[in-house]
């Protein structure tokens, strides 16, 4: 199934990831779905770092669902809290975030686990997709940069990190903050905030 069309193309695509616990609790996190395109089609994986509700729920029901989202602050506030039941919606009974313009279901089939166990990657399979809303958008800078200040955000909760990483961090978070007062819309400005408010 090629997923070009419910907006999942080459290379990585960052999507808000939703997946349940096995008595049902959903969850939803910033996931980036990795295609890798040959002649004879496309091949969809994810590799999902340890400790992650994301990584447990996969583990224990073998589903995910990714949402296709252009919306700043849903990436933040998936990154950093836990978005409450009004936000879901169901699609073939599983959990999907309401305002996401496509759903593609997936199950998931454990492929390799990292030298150091330290991220587990998953083989993909297409089960169902639903397109919700096809948006035409150009390139906006405000939004990539919320999207990269998030990633170091929630890196720096990964892996930990130091004093010199810290002062990198500061000085591309400010560089990123920069890009979005010049360049965002209010989503990407609110986006900013909370991150602020969490990160500093
Ligand atoms: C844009 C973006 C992409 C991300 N991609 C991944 C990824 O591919 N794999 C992963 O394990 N974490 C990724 N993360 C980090 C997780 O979203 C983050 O660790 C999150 O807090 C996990 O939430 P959970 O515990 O609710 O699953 C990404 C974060 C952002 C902002």
């Amino acid at each position: 199934m090629n997923l070009r069309e419910a907006g999942i193309g080459e290379g990585i695509s960052e999507v808000i990831v939703t997946t349940q616990s096995v008595s049902g609790v959903p969850n939803a996190a910033p996931i980036g779905i990795i295609a890798i395109t040959s002649e004879s089609g496309s091949n969809y994986f994810v590799r999902l770092y340890r400790g992650s509700k994301t990584l447990s729920n996969v583990q224990q029901t073998g589903k995910l669902a990714a949402n296709v989202t252009h919306d700043a602050v849903l990436f933040v506030k998936a990154a950093f809290e836990p978005l409450t039941e009004s936000w879901f919606s169901l699609f073939h009974s599983f959990p999907v975030l309401k305002g996401a313009n496509s759903w593609i279901l997936f199950d998931c089939t454990f492929r390799e686990e990292s030298s150091e166990s330290e991220s587990f990657t998953f083989q993909l399979t297409p089960l169902a997709v639903r397109i919700n809303r096809k948006e035409v958008r150009a390139i906006n800078r405000g939004l990539n940069a919320v999207i990269e200040a998030a990633i170091i955000a929630t890196r720096n909760a990964i892996v930990g990190e130091d004093e010199r990483d810290r002062a990198e961090r500061e000085r591309q978070m400010a560089l990123y903050a920069r890009i979005v007062e010049k360049c965002g819309g209010s989503r990407e400005k609110e986006a900013l905030k909370i991150l602020r408010e969490r990160h500093g």
